[in-house]
């Protein structure tokens, strides 16, 4: 298990890059080692999807099922217009996290030039453009929320110019082995999981399920990456305030107690302005993750919070420099991350 050095809080040189907020200081690289993150690296019944369509609204602290309430979550949440997006007070935020994703999928690429991709969680088909950059020969997206999976098929449908296969599966991944729906010598070069793998830390049976269905088809030093928030920051802002809950103007996460710290089951409801609307979500235990991917073959390479993965990535790698601008995180001479955004940026 390798973990990353300390990144030094240095912002870029301001020709390079234009000023974004000042770093959080828990941003600094003096974190302790064992927090839940961020960026990761790692080599290496079923009444579900279809009833998830059902579009009654669940109160997010009853507790029906929470994979259909996640699923009922994502299906329900329109595809915003380019207008709309603009429009939204966390635009940059959700610009600067797509920049990490596409910077964690080139880098994965360059690593291993994948032919064959496994997008689990894959959502409305965000990262499609990001694989057809990485020129890959097929793609598998799945996904628990079936409209989400209908529109990911549209979306690769009208790619242009598009030059890999690809193929789309609605499945509660943390409930069932992939087998399901692929065939079970099916191998991939790069599992990825993005924004998603926390749902999964539900239970242990699920975190155990989900750490089989990427060693099961994850070829022999082939690559699982993915983002997931920090359980250390988020515990330790929950651990600083008086009640059950925080937050500023685009984000609050609500506990339900702060007693005790469960590995499995520790649910939030995370609220994010436009995007996330009060969805239940479990914090990561990050050893124990490590640990069950260790168990499985799989060996940890790499884990960075966004705040050092983006100071690390901007410092050494001059496209990602460039990409900031082109994915309009910031704006040469104009608009940047607000406080607030770059604030919960942190939190993965
Ligand atoms: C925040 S979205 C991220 C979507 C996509 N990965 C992206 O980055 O744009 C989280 C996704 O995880 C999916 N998800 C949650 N639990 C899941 C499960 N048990 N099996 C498969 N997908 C799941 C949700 O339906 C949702 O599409």
């Amino acid at each position: 298990m390798s973990v990353i050095p300390p990144v030094p809080t240095l912002l870029p040189p301001s020709e390079l890059v234009p000023p974004l907020p000042p770093l959080h200081s828990e941003a600094s690289g003096a974190q302790p080692r064992l927090q839940a993150s961020h960026a990761h690296h790692s080599h290496g019944g079923h009444r579900s999807e279809r009833s998830a369509r059902n579009h009654d609204r669940f109160h997010p602290y009853s507790r029906p099922s929470a994979a259909l309430q996640v699923a009922d979550h994502y299906n329900r949440h329109q595809q915003q217009t380019h207008e709309q997006r603009k429009r939204s007070p966390i635009y940059r935020m959700r610009n600067f996290n797509n920049w990490i994703k596409s910077v964690l999928i080139s880098r994965a690429a360059k690593n291993c030039r994948p032919k064959a991709v496994l997008d689990m969680g894959c959502g409305k088909g965000g990262d499609l453009l990001k694989w057809g950059k990485a020129r890959i020969q097929h793609y598998v997206g799945m996904d628990i929320a079936d409209v989400s999976v209908e529109q990911a098929h549209g979306r690769w449908k009208e790619m242009r110019n598009n030059r890999f296969s690809a193929e789309f599966h609605a499945l509660d991944c943390y409930q069932y082995p992939l087998s399901k729906k692929i065939s079970p010598e099916q191998r991939f070069d790069v599992v990825s999981q993005q924004f998603c793998l926390h749902y999964a830390f539900e239970t242990e049976a699920k975190a155990k399920q989900m750490v089989s269905n990427v060693a099961d088809h994850l070829r022999p030093g082939g690559f699982w990456i993915g983002t997931l928030p920090d359980a250390y920051w988020i515990t330790k802002k929950l651990r600083s305030v008086d009640g059950l809950s925080f937050g500023n103007s685009v984000y609050n996460i609500r506990f339900d107690q702060k007693d005790h710290y469960p590995t499995f089951g520790h649910r939030y409801i995370f609220h994010l302005e436009d995007v996330i609307e009060s969805c239940p979500e479990y914090l990561v235990h990050f050893p124990t993750l490590a640990r069950l991917a260790e168990e499985r073959g799989l060996k940890l390479l790499k884990r960075t919070p966004f705040h050092n993965y983006y100071e690390d990535a901007v410092r050494s790698d001059p496209e990602s420099v460039n990409l900031l601008e082109r994915m309009r995180v910031v704006e040469r001479g104009g608009d940047r991350l607000s406080d607030d955004e770059w604030e919960i940026a942190g939190r993965w």
